[in-house]
This record gives C-alpha cells, sequence and structure tokens, in this order.
C-alpha cells in the first residue's frame, strides 16, 4: 500500500509536475492526489511535444490516471471548471475527485487578495479562503449549487484509503515549497497552507503509515517569485543569464523568477522537515556553458557559522552565504545529457558534491522539459 510524495525542496517551481507526470507512468500509479494550494500552483508539463498547462489538476490526468483535490486546497470552481473544459477541448475526458471539504475561493477573497503588497503573492485570493477556513466562516466545495462541478465531488479520503488497502500506489503531489510552508517557511513570506510532506496526510485524510516514499524535487539552482529571504541571490548578469536560460518566468502570474546559486543548508532543512528518501534534480541543463558554480555550503550571522538553518526570516534575510566553487562543464546535446557515461566529471562532481553535502542521494536528473529528458540514477521502488 505504498504512499509516494512528490514535495517542493525550494521556494517551488522545481520542476514537481514534469517528475509527477515521469514517475506516473514509471511506477505505475493509478492516482494521484493534490493535498493544499490552489490556483497560485501551475505547472507546464510536455507529452510528445504538446504543452499542457494546469493550475488545478495533477498532471497525471493527461494519462487518464484517477486524480484528486483533497481536503487541504482551496478551489476557484470558474478555473477549475475552465482547465476541465480546456481538456475536454482536447479530448480528455478528466477522470476527477473532488473533496466536498475543500473550500471554495469566492470573489471576495480574489479581491481581498489584490490588495495585498507585501507578501508579492499571485493574487488568486487563496490566502484569504484559506482565513475563512480557519476562521471557520469558509463555504466547503459540498455546499456549492454547480451541477457541472459537483458530479465530480466525492470522498477522497476513502477512495485513496481503499486504493492503498488494494496495494495501488498513490502519488501525492505537494504544490509550492517547502520554504514558501505556512509554518516552516519563510513567514510571513509563505504560502498559506503545508506544502511540506506532512501536509499531504492531512490534506486528503490519509495516515502516515502508508506512506512509503517521499521524494524532493529541487532545481540545480534556487528560485524565488514574491518577496522574503533569499541568501543565495543573484541580481547580476549571470542572475539574468540563468533567468533566460531557464525561462524563469511564472507559470501563473508571468512574474520574472529571482535567481540564484543552490543552497544546501536549505535543501538540508527540506530534508529534514519532509523526511526525503531522494531528490529529483532538474534544470541540471540550464548549468550548462557556466565556467564555475557556486554552491553556498553553510550561512555565516554576526560573524559565526550557523550549525542548523535559521527558523526566523529576518536571520535568513542577514546571513551571509559560505561558497564552494566547483568548475562548469560546456554545453551538452541531448544524446550525452542520456548517457552518463560521456559526461563531463565535472557535471558528476557537482551531483556527487550535492549527495555528500546533504547525505541524500539524487535518483532523478531532469535535463530538459519532456518526459523523455530524464536520467534515472537510482531506481526508484517504492
Ligand atoms: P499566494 O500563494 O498567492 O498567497 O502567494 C504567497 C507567496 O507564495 C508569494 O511569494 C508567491 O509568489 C508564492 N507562490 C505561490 N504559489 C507559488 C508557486 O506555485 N510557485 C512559486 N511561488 C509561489
Amino acid at each position: 500500500m505504498p504512499g509516494i510524495i512528490i514535495v517542493g525542496s525550494q521556494f517551488g517551481d522545481e520542476g514537481k509536475g514534469k517528475i509527477v507526470d515521469y514517475l506516473v507512468e514509471t511506477l505505475n500509479i493509478e492516482h494521484v492526489a493534490r493535498y493544499q494550494g490552489g490556483n497560485n500552483a501551475g505547472h507546464t508539463v510536455v507529452v510528445k511535444g504538446e504543452k499542457f498547462k494546469l493550475h488545478n489538476i495533477p498532471s497525471g490526468v493527461i494519462h487518464g490516471k484517477v486524480c484528486m483535490l483533497g481536503n487541504g486546497m482551496v478551489i476557484d470552481p470558474d478555473v477549475l471548471l475552465s482547465e476541465i473544459k480546456g481538456l475536454q477541448a482536447r479530448g480528455i475526458d478528466p477522470k476527477l475527485i473532488i473533496s466536498p471539504l475543500a473550500h471554495v475561493i469566492t470573489q471576495k477573497h480574489k479581491d481581498l487578495d489584490r490588495k495585498d503588497t507585501k507578501i508579492g503573492t499571485t493574487k488568486r485570493g487563496i490566502g484569504p479562503a484559506y482565513a475563512d477556513k480557519i476562521s471557520r466562516t469558509g463555504m466547503r466545495v459540498g455546499e456549492l449549487n454547480n451541477s457541472e462541478l459537483s458530479k465530480y465531488i466525492g470522498d477522497v479520503s476513502l477512495k485513496l484509503n481503499e486504493a492503498l488497502d488494494k496495494n495501488k500506489n498513490v502519488l501525492f503531489e505537494g504544490a509550492q515549497g517547502t520554504l514558501l510552508d505556512i509554518d516552516h517557511g519563510t513567514y510571513p513570506y509563505v504560502t498559506s497552507s503545508n506544502t511540506i510532506a506532512g501536509g499531504a496526510c492531512t490534506g486528503t485524510g490519509v495516515s502516515p503509515k502508508k506512506i512509503k516514499l517521499i521524494i524532493g524535487v529541487a532545481k540545480a539552482y534556487t528560485t524565488r517569485v514574491g518577496s522574503g529571504p533569499f541568501p543565495t541571490e543573484l541580481t547580476d548578469k549571470t542572475g539574468d543569464s540563468l533567468r533566460e536560460k531557464g525561462a524563469e518566468f511564472g507559470t501563473t502570474t508571468g512574474r520574472p523568477r529571482r535567481c540564484g546559486w543552490l543552497d544546501i543548508p536549505m535543501l538540508n532543512y527540506s530534508v529534514r522537515v519532509n523526511g526525503l528518501d531522494a531528490f529529483a534534480l532538474t534544470k541540471i541543463d540550464v548549468l550548462s556553458g557556466l565556467k564555475e558554480l557556486k554552491i553556498c555550503t553553510a550561512y555565516e550571522h554576526n560573524g559565526k557559522t550557523l550549525d542548523s538553518f535559521p527558523t526566523d526570516a529576518k536571520v535568513l534575510e542577514k546571513v551571509k552565504p559560505v561558497y564552494e566553487i566547483l568548475s562548469g562543464w560546456g554545453d551538452i546535446n541531448l544524446e550525452t545529457w542520456h548517457n552518463s557515461t560521456k559526461w563531463p566529471k565535472e557535471i558528476h562532481n557537482y551531483i556527487e558534491t550535492i549527495e555528500k553535502l546533504t547525505r541524500t542521494p539524487i535518483s532523478i536528473i531532469s535535463f530538459g522539459p519532456g518526459r523523455e529528458d530524464t536520467f534515472i540514477r537510482h531506481k526508484i521502488k517504492a
């Protein structure tokens, strides 16, 4: 009865959608569940050259998998319905089950969110909808009077547990990333839900006992959209080139993403709060052509090296990253990426350095947007 959680290890936009898409096929997964967030998330999945942009529905829907939207989500019915219609127009009839316990994003929530100037939210009404949920004044999906939506409503917890009890693999797809978690992220510069692996259980009604594997998706560098501390941010030409080469513009809002070097203290924090078994390292191809690469190995604060990740965003804002400098590698063609024996030694070194510093295996390497642009270093077994 293995449950597998895929979670973002940084500030979101790590490429979770593509990794979910890949694993759904390779692990023969029939059920994919989202457990938090709403249409603040968004991912683009490329299947056989065809581009799909999704905000609520997990990418497994494209392959006819049963997709669940858990109670931990907040749902904008108009956006969800137009996503369903968009899929139908392309010949995909989504197999969808929406929890009646998920909360509804209303016009009032969107209007309130538009007033945000501090956090740099996606202005989709996410925070205000969760605020109403916690204040016990919110409206739940089960109360909606919309015949089109109600045909998809079902008991997500029951269905997922039935599937797990029949020994079916269930994949839980996290949205956003660990550092945007409402409790464990860089508060107040966070989203309004529990993005970490633990959220999968509360956000769907599945016991932690049923989770067998937790994979953290990490970009080979770091990006962040919106305000908040970002110790390894690059505001120079290298940052601009990562943005251009990595097409680092938000899927949901189109905003340019802030870019920076890979941050090991952040990844180690993510390993800890999520209990990561392995990493999937994405967009490594974007680093090709750089003469040297920096990896932040520690933070200094007030002249001292911190021995754990700061819980206070105000401290994180002031830390000084300590860097290890690694040699870069030249441009690589796709064929070479597919064959690790042909990789320049600098690529192996970059990957192995991260593994050593995080004490976590990097099992999947992604070097392009397509499902086929993926290299498996260790067999994934739930
Ligand atoms: P909200 O989730 O719209 O309330 O925005 C809160 C913070 O989370 C802002 O900094 C957003 O930019 C960020 N955020 C929300 N969703 C995503 C995402 O899917 N990727 C990256 N950042 C996100």
